[in-house]
Formats: structure tokens, C-alpha cells, sequence
């Protein structure tokens, strides 16, 4: 199905819309967004929905709210440092009128929305049937409004009720931001030699993705999640670096061992992975057993930096490194530049992921860059089903 702009809705005066942003961005300890190009790309369209006289109601999700037996004795903390109150405190500086509903789906009607005309519901995934896509909460959310809209591009590669199952009871149209990034990266012709980079965590939905995409790419360059995995496999010690265990028996993995283009990070830094402190430099053979991994080292961005200057198409999703920490987030900066200096010219270069932006925008290179996307998985996504 093709995205239907919202240029495309009818008269919105005084209806309900419900509008499905991605405002999953990382928080820091001050409770601000690191970075907020993902919460204000949806401006443009709250805006305009507001022009034309429409009761807006934000959805939104921040993290992954606890769900296994475990994680749910340990759930209201955990709720509680996943509210979207600070996402609220961010937005309330642009949009005044702003209202924070924090009540459960099951207990709002249409009235919650009488007085005001800007609303922010909580954390969507608190409720239980948003991760399912189940029907009947997807209904339930559906009778909020009159209509639906999505401008959350960076969460829609997912099967979840306000973004799947609701469009089975409203018929979807697309904000602004949706729609330029569907339509430039449809557009997209990747040239080679291209080099796809991937860091950042989620891996085992990213390994498939690998594989599908690995025939267009002269080189994909892996770090984070990604990475650890192929080290453990090659039985490479990775210390106390935490590793998504559940991706390691993939066949998409075993596959992807055997292929050449993959390239893994030489250097690494690392630092005690309880302490955060002493931090080295180390090659990848020599991670001690109380260290982890938090950033890519100095050889593997030289050697990373050669391909990038001979490369005609780069695409880098997801940060190298943990850069909510500044003294793991120098790889991440390092690749902004290279890249960024390429842009724009020598080379196609895309961007996408919420912490990747923070760095590329952290760098001043963000003007260089062909394109800066809102996701990250579903940039991935995207590319790899070009859907
Ligand atoms: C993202 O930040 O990538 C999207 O919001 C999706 O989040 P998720 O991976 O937790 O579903």
C-alpha cells in the first residue's frame, strides 16, 4: 500500500486525530533527550494537523517495557523510568498547550479529550496489547479517534497494534516526515564500491537483513551487538561485554561467518565493565575477562577511513561505541567526520539511527550528509525489502 499523505485527509476541524509518533530517544541522566531530531521531524505535521483545526493525540513508546516474569516483579520501577514525562517536559517548550494523559488506554473515552486540543498519552507499551498487535486493543485505541496518522517511520517495521493492528479499524495516512523518508529511500540507488556500517544492539533481526542486503554492499563494517557475536563464534574472548545470546545459534550468522566482505573492528576500546574506568586500547584477541567492549580503537577508523574515502555509496546505522559516555563515543565521532567529509559529493551518505544522529549532529557534519534518517532498524529495513 502506498503512504497517503495527510495532505490527503478530509475536513479536520474539531475531529479526533490520532497521531503515532517515534519519540524512542535515549534520555540522560537529566532526564533530556540525547538527541531530539526524531521527536522534532514530527513537528511539521503536528502543526499542520493543528492548522487545520484537529484535536491532536500523540501515541508514543519509549524503550521496552518489562514483559518476562522476571523484569515484571521489578515493574513499576522500571515503568516509571520508561514514563514519556520527560518526553512531555521536552515538548511542552514548543507546544504549550500540551496535555499528558497518563492514564491506561483502558480506563480513557473521548471525552479525556475535550478540553484542549494537544495530548500526549503515555507510554504506549505499557498496555499489554500494543506488543501483541491484538485486535481488540487496537479497537479500543481506534474509538479514541476519528482518524489515524503515522509519522513514526522509526518504529513502523513493527507488528504492534498503533502501528499495525489499528489500521484495521482506521485507514492510515502519513505525516510528512514518513513520506520523505519512504520516498528518498525508495529512490536510493546504492553504488559501488558501497559500504553498509552497522552498530548499535537488536541483532538478531539485523543478522537477515545482513544477508539479504550483502550482495549490494562491496563491504559491510560491523560494530556493537553485531560484532561481539561473530568474535564469540570465531571464539574470540569478548570479556563481560554483554552479548544477545539468543542470536547466536542463527543460521543467518553461521552463514554470514564464511563472508568475506564482512569486516570486524581490529582495535578496541575497552575498560573494566563494572567500574567503567581503565580504559584501554586493545586488540580485538586481547579483551580481559572483566572488560567489555564499549568502542571501536584508533587502527580499525584508519582502516575503516581508507574504504570510506574510495567508496561511492555509505550508509552507517548505529553508533560504533557507547556514546551516552564521551569517552566511548570518540569512534562514532570519528566516523561522523569521515563520512560527513565525503557526503554530499564524492559519496552518497545516509545516516540513520537515533544515537547515530546524535553523534553526526555532536560532529557539525550533520549538513554534509545526503540524508539523515529517523531510523535506524527500519532504514535497515527498508533498504533490504525496499517496502
Ligand atoms: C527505534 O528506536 O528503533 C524504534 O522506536 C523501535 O524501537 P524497538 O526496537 O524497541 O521496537
Amino acid at each position: 500500500m502506498l503512504p497517503i499523505s495527510i495532505e490527503k485527509m478530509p475536513a479536520l476541524n474539531g475531529r479526533i486525530v490520532l497521531l503515532r509518533c517515534d519519540f524512542n530517544v535515549n534520555l540522560t541522566i537529566k532526564k533530556q533527550p540525547l538527541d531530539s531530531t526524531k521527536i522534532i521531524r514530527s513537528y511539521k505535521t503536528i502543526n499542520y494537523l493543528l492548522s487545520k483545526g484537529a484535536k491532536v493525540v500523540i501515541i508514543a513508546h519509549l524503550g521496552r517495557p518489562a514483559c518476562h516474569a522476571e523484569a515484571l516483579r521489578r515493574r513499576a520501577e522500571k515503568d516509571r523510568q520508561l514514563s514519556l514525562r520527560p518526553i512531555y517536559n521536552f515538548l511542552k517548550k514548543d507546544f504549550l498547550a500540551l496535555r499528558f494523559v497518563e492514564k491506561p488506554i483502558s480506563t480513557i473515552n473521548r471525552a479525556t479529550f475535550k478540553k484542549g486540543n494537544l495530548f500526549l498519552l503515555e507510554n504506549i507499551r505499557f498496555n499489554k496489547g500494543e506488543l501483541n498487535n491484538d485486535a481488540k486493543f487496537a479497537k479500543k485505541l481506534a474509538l479514541l479517534g476519528d482518524f489515524y496518522v503515522n509519522e513514526a517511520f522509526a518504529a513502523s517495521h513493527r507488528k504492534h497494534a498503533s502501528l499495525s493492528a489499528i489500521t484495521k479499524y482506521l485507514k492510515p495516512f502519513f505525516g510528512f516526515n514518513f513520506i520523505e523518508e519512504i520516498s528518498t529511500l525508495k529512490r536510493l540507488k546504492i553504488k559501488k564500491p558501497a559500504l553498509l556500517i552497522l552498530g548499535g544492539l537488536k541483532v538478531d533481526e539485523k543478522l537477515p537483513m545482513i544477508e539479504k542486503l550483502a550482495p549490494k554492499f562491496s563491504n559491510i563494517l560491523l560494530a556493537g551487538g553485531c560484532s561481539f557475536l561473530f568474535y564469540k563464534k570465531q571464539g574470540i574472548n569478548v570479556g563481560a561485554t554483554k552479548i544477545e545470546r539468543s542470536a547466536l545459534n542463527s543460521m543467518s550468522l553461521r552463514r554470514l561467518l564464511k563472508n568475506k566482505k564482512i569486516l570486524l573492528p581490529q582495535d578496541l576500546i575497552v575498560a573494566n565493565a563494572k567500574t567503567l574506568d581503565r580504559v584501554r586500547i586493545v586488540a580485538c584477541s586481547r579483551v580481559c575477562n572483566n572488560e567489555a567492549i564499549f568502542d571501536v580503537g584508533p587502527r580499525t577508523i584508519l582502516k575503516w577511513s581508507e574504504l570510506i574515502k574510495k567508496a561511492k555509496t555509505i550508509i552507517w546505522l548505529g553508533p560504533v561505541g557507547y556514546v551516552d559516555y564521551k569517552q566511548f563515543s570518540h569512534g562514532s565521532a570519528m566516523l561522523a567526520k569521515i563520512i560527513g567529509s565525503r557526503a554530499s559529493g564524492r559519496a552518497v551518505g545516509i545516516v540513520g539511527g537515533g544515537e547515530t544522529l546524535y553523534s553526526v549532529n555532536k560532529s557539525g557534519m550533520a549538513k554534509y550528509f545526503d540524508y539523515i534518517s529517523t531510523g535506524g532498524g527500519a532504514t535497515l529495513n527498508a533498504i533490504s525489502n525496499n517496502k
